[in-house]
């Protein structure tokens, strides 16, 4: 279907990208399929299938269906709503349309971001008879969001208000002060039944007092925004192609402005300059590119160029950044933490953005900004992000291309959340990497040692403690340099401030994996003992260190045994309600998948357990230089 038409179809002045958004009985697909259907985009074969489907599938009777003229996916027919975004195509004499139609279940905000950020107009659906819900205020958000400036409410079913013009004017007046509230510069309210086709292609002579356009009629005059071509030239890389030791072409699509063989770009981030050599297509090279075109590009100069580097004009310059404001749209299940570090990508680069602070959230129907630590799915909220490396950016507003991301969960690969960015923090700029003489290359020759970490990880109770407690007696016993850092000690000082919530053992396992790294940096052997129970915090961990520097050593113990210990007397308590969020009881630990070495504690004692890691430790030449 359509992610083809979306793609080979260049932005023209007349094609008008749209999407809708509505609940799920709002009427949304019968609306599109009326526009479809009406405005005789139908091929005949399409026609064919519709009336056979309608009698088969419809919930119309013998009256055609048109919903069932947006091919969705075949669950939507069997469950009734739609699953994904589904482009369509069509055109009228004065206009071509793709409308990304996407569903409007809460659970699916992320295909309604997908539809939103290519958009330059939307249509939120209400039924007349309801009126603006919870959902048609978070859509309009999103839609202001991903900077959609024109919005279409189509106040839907007039047909059961009886037409009725007062109800109508309550629905419009309500939402033209909303709209106005969160940025949306052009906001049009239009009365229609999708059912009938009232006030859809032609004026309804059921609503005479409505003396604004039809839908389709909006929909064809509009102005549409440029953005694109009036922009500075900003081209991200997506892939190098070297066929050959002769030819060394960067792949993309131009997001926006044009770009001549002989034009002098700047490579962003490293900000080395050269001049467009050719500009090669399937089709033979080009004289020029127009923001929109799929093209490869060779420059006279041979730069070291990268897949996710940005190409631009030299005498505008994307800015570079590697902490930034960010609006971020939660997507996922599984919350988004405070201090928990996810994959960022932007244009074609993927970086390690860790989100520290959370400002706050949104409410969607007040627009009041709460404080929070975690954002819920569909929450909006707005944090600071540190990146590890630069990239180049610009803020959303400006470029959709260069400011809009995604955040993907680096243990699962999933999309959990869309953000945009807002501005820099100059923060970066005033603090510098300080050169110090005496490396960690320095600190280890001194101390004989090679530095590492035993990162320990298991259930409260398991044993970590003790086990590393005996492993720092071995290891001290031959005279090495250790440290251990362990949970119930750090608590007291350094992370005194934190308690058990999920986002206070983020922060508290961040906290402690940047001493372990600066502890490892001075030359030592560390040991830190902490439940550290999520995967996500023991990854970004390890993304800290070499390869072979972080040992994950899991202790094995099951919960009833932990349990049946309980030295403290914490998990009676935690069973009896008297301690909320404690680990295995009523927050989850999330057991290691390859940890660098497994102890379980139930066949070995302690000091067998002990003995172990310190052999590992011998054995991959941890122990001497
Ligand atoms: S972590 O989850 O953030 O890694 P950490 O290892 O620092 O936890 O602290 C765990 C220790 O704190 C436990 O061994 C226990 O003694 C104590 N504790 C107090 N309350 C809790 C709780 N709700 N959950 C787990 N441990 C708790």
């Amino acid at each position: 279907m359509s992610a083809v038409a979306t793609t080979v179809l260049a932005p023209t002045k007349d094609l008008l990208r749209f999407l809708t958004c509505g609940s799920v009985d709002d009427g949304k697909s019968t609306l599109i399929g009326r526009l479809l259907f009406d405005s005789h985009n139908l091929l005949d074969d399409q026609l064919a299938l519709l009336v056979d489907d309608s009698r088969r599938h419809g919930t119309r009777g013998a009256e055609m269906d048109y919903a069932l003229l947006l091919d969705g996916l075949a669950a939507e027919r069997e469950q009734g709503i739609t699953i994904d975004v589904a482009y369509r195509f069509f055109a009228t004499a004065r206009r071509k349309f793709i409308v990304a139609d996407t569903p409007g279940h809460e659970q699916y905000t992320r295909n309604m971001v997908t539809g939103a950020s290519t958009a330059d107009l939307a249509i939120l659906l209400v039924d007349a008879r309801k009126g603006l819900l919870p959902q048609t205020r978070r859509h309009s958000h999103i839609v202001a969001l991903l900077g959609i400036r024109e919005v279409v409410l189509a106040v839907n079913k007039m047909d059961l208000v009886d037409y009725s013009s007062a109800v109508f004017a309550r629905i419009a007046d309500e939402y033209r002060e909303f709209a106005a509230r969160i940025g949306i510069e052009h906001s049009t309210c239009i009365p229609v039944s999708a059912a009938h086709g009232d006030n859809l292609i032609e004026p309804s002579s059921q609503m005479p007092w409505y003396q604004g356009a039809s839908l389709l009629r909006h929909l064809e005059t509009v102005p549409i925004p440029d953005r694109a071509s009036t922009q500075p030239m900003r081209f991200p890389v997506q892939w190098v192609n070297r066929p050959n030791a002769d030819f060394r072409g960067y792949a993309g699509t131009l997001v926006s402005g044009q770009l001549r063989p002989g034009d002098r770009v700047r490579v962003l981030p490293s900000g080395r300059e050269s001049v467009v050599a050719r500009i090669v297509t399937a089709a033979g090279d080009l004289e020029q590119a127009a923001a929109g075109q799929a093209i490869t590009l060779t420059l006279r100069d041979e730069l070291d160029i990268s897949r996710g580097d940005v190409i631009a004009a030299a005498a505008q310059p994307p800015m570079i950044g590697n902490q930034f404001e960010a609006t971020l749209i939660w997507m996922n299940e599984a919350p988004l933490l405070r201090g928990r570090s996810y994959l960022m990508k932007i244009g074609c680069r993927t970086v390690q953005a860790t989100v520290a602070p959370l400002k706050y959230r949104i409410d969607v129907n007040t627009l009041e900004h709460q404080p929070t630590d975690l954002l819920a799915l569909n929450d909006i909220g707005v944090a600071e992000l540190s990146l590890d490396q630069d990239i180049a950016f610009a803020p959303y507003a400006e470029s959709r291309e260069l400011g809009g991301f995604i955040l993907i969960d680096r243990i699962s690969q999933q999309t959990v959340g869309a953000g945009l960015l807002h501005f820099a923090l100059r923060r970066s700029d005033n603090v510098h990497w300080q050169a110090i003489d005496i490396g960690k290359p320095a600190h280890a020759r001194q101390k004989q040692q090679k530095p590492c970490v035993l990162w320990f990880t298991g259930l409260s109770g398991a044993g970590k403690s003790t086990i590393a407690n005996l492993v720092e007696k071995q290891l001290h016993a031959i005279g090495r340099h250790t440290y251990l850092l362990d949970g119930d000690n750090v608590r007291h000082g350094l992370n005194k401030d934190l308690g058990f919530t999920e986002a206070d053992r983020v922060e508290n396992i961040r906290r402690v994996a940047e001493v372990a790294k600066l502890m490892v940096d001075a030359g030592l052997i560390v040991l830190t003992a902490f439940i550290s129970p999520f995967r996500s915090e023991r990854g970004m961990a390890r993304a800290l260190f070499a390869a072979d520097e972080f040992i994950e050593v899991f202790i094995d113990t099951p919960l009833s045994t932990a349990e049946n210990r309980d030295v403290k007397g914490l998990y009676q308590k935690a069973r009896r309600g008297q301690l909320k969020n404690f680990t295995g009881v009523d927050s989850p630990y999330e057991a290691p998948l390859r940890p660098e070495l497994l102890i379980d504690t139930a066949s070995q004692s302690a000091e067998q357990s002990a003995t172990r890691i310190v052999e590992y430790l011998r054995a991959h030449g941890r122990l001497w230089t």
